[in-house]
């Protein structure tokens, strides 16, 4: 029988018990149980070959966001944040998700595009057709490059030309289709986009400035969708309220911007615990949610015929099982054991959904009595500790801080000399 995600009073646990929790689920061994349970779990000598001029580690909290069902399957997302409420609004919308029967999710398959830029051209478009009329010499010399993505059914697919006006004049652009498989495929991309560039020079009678990946992965979407029943989001209200939002920020690239926001949210914090390339997923959403000229969200929310709420999210999702840092640090590794995901495509569908989760939980709380309580408590144990509160007084002085609707560090002091009285 498959495990479950919803673990009743998760919250209330100490960290040791959640983890073993977690660890239960993801059939974790002793050794990386532990890895966890350090306060810091990146031996500087990992750090030193990862980047350049180490000097230190940055730690960040990794929790978990509870209650996905997915297709069918039950997940436990890691998720590494510095905002305070981002993980219990994910959960607590894959709450009410599910009991609308879980999310549905879809994705194309994982191709990325690579350009290669040809500039000082006689006839920019001649040369266009040249490149068109050597698709199969190019696709040939690309595949070389990559023999083991060949192996797993990936590699170079397909190849098109576009002429473009900029204000250095035409430029034709090359665009090199790779199905990346597993991978994130920038290395890969990039490698077979260098290696093509001469023969592009050489036919083209032009010069080849850049050869590298776009982010704006429109050939490698995710897409996630939603139906959750009234009584679960809160009601009728709640429903309208969530419409009225998702309305908002479809028509006002302002709104749009902090919507889609609130989506990254929850994928950058899953992005970041699996040590993927979040900018890369920033830079791909935002850019995807521009492409017919207006700025506008990535998802949407409106009420069905039964007078339900649906929700949908479609955005490109360039992430990796393997490269990068996926394999080298020690916790995005038990972070994908927890994700338990067997492709990077499965992996992209699960980011969508965890996007759409986090986007209904502000858009649920915006739309009825606000964000600033639910914030102001969380952010509160920051200003506690801010002040000097530690261990047991974060709580305490957190709690009456919020009681009287004053977060701030000049009271939290306040508060802590009178516990020392
Ligand atoms: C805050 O980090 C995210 C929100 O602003 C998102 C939104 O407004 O939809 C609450």
């Amino acid at each position: 029988m498959s495990k479950s995600s919803v673990i009743s009073g998760f919250y209330k646990l100490p960290p040791e018990k959640r983890l073993a929790h977690v660890a239960e689920f993801a059939d974790l061994t002793p050794e990386e149980t532990q890895l966890l349970a350090q306060s810091c779990s990146l031996p500087i000598d990992v750090a030193d070959h990862m980047v350049e001029n180490v000097i230190g580690i940055f730690p960040e909290p990794l929790g978990v966001g509870m209650n996905f069902l997915i297709n069918s399957k039950d997940y436990i997302i890691p998720m590494a944040t510095e905002e305070p409420s981002v993980i219990a609004a994910a959960s607590n919308a894959a709450k009410m998700v599910r009991e609308g029967g879980g999310f549905k999710t879809s994705s194309t398959a994982p191709i990325m595009i690579g350009q290669i830029q040809v500039v000082k051209l006689k006839d920019a478009q001649t040369a266009k057709k040249t490149v068109l009329d050597a698709k199969e010499q190019l696709l040939k010399k690309a595949n070389e490059q990559d023999p083991i993505l060949n192996k797993y059914g990936g590699g170079a697919k397909d190849i098109d030309a576009r002429v473009i006006d900029t204000t250095m004049g035409q430029m034709v652009i090359v665009h090199l289709y790779v199905d990346c498989r597993d991978a994130m495929g920038a290395n890969a991309v990039n490698t077979m986009a260098e290696a093509i560039a001469p023969i592009i020079e050489q036919l083209t009678g032009g010069h080849v400035y850049l050869r590298i990946i776009s982010n704006l992965a429109v050939k490698r979407l995710v897409k996630a969708t939603c139906t959750v029943p009234k009584e679960a989001v809160g009601g009728k209200e709640v429903v309208e309220g969530i419409a009225y939002a998702s309305a908002f920020a479809a028509a006002d690239p302002y709104r749009a911007a902090t919507h889609n926001k609130g989506a990254m949210n929850g994928i950058i914090a899953a992005v970041l615990a699996t040590g993927n390339d979040h900018r890369a997923i920033e830079a791909g959403g935002h850019a995807y949610a521009a492409l017919n000229g207006n700025y506008t969200t990535f998802s949407n929310w409106t009420k069905n015929a039964n007078g339900d709420l649906e929700g949908k999210i479609e955005l490109p999702m360039a992430v990796g099982l393997i490269g990068g840092a996926v394999k080298t640090h020690p916790i995005a590794r038990i972070a994908m054991k927890i994700l338990n995901v067997k492709s990077a495509n499965e992996f992209g569908e699960v980011l969508a959904a965890v996007g759409l989760a986090q986007n209904l939980a502000a858009l649920r709380a915006l739309s009825s009595e606000g964000i600033q309580r639910g914030h102001m408590s969380l952010h509160s144990r920051n200003i506690a500790i801010t002040a000097g509160a530690t261990s047991d007084q974060i709580k305490v002085v957190a709690d009456r801080m919020v009681e009287e609707r004053k977060v701030n560090v000049n009271r939290a002091k306040e508060i802590l000399e009178e516990l020392k009285k």
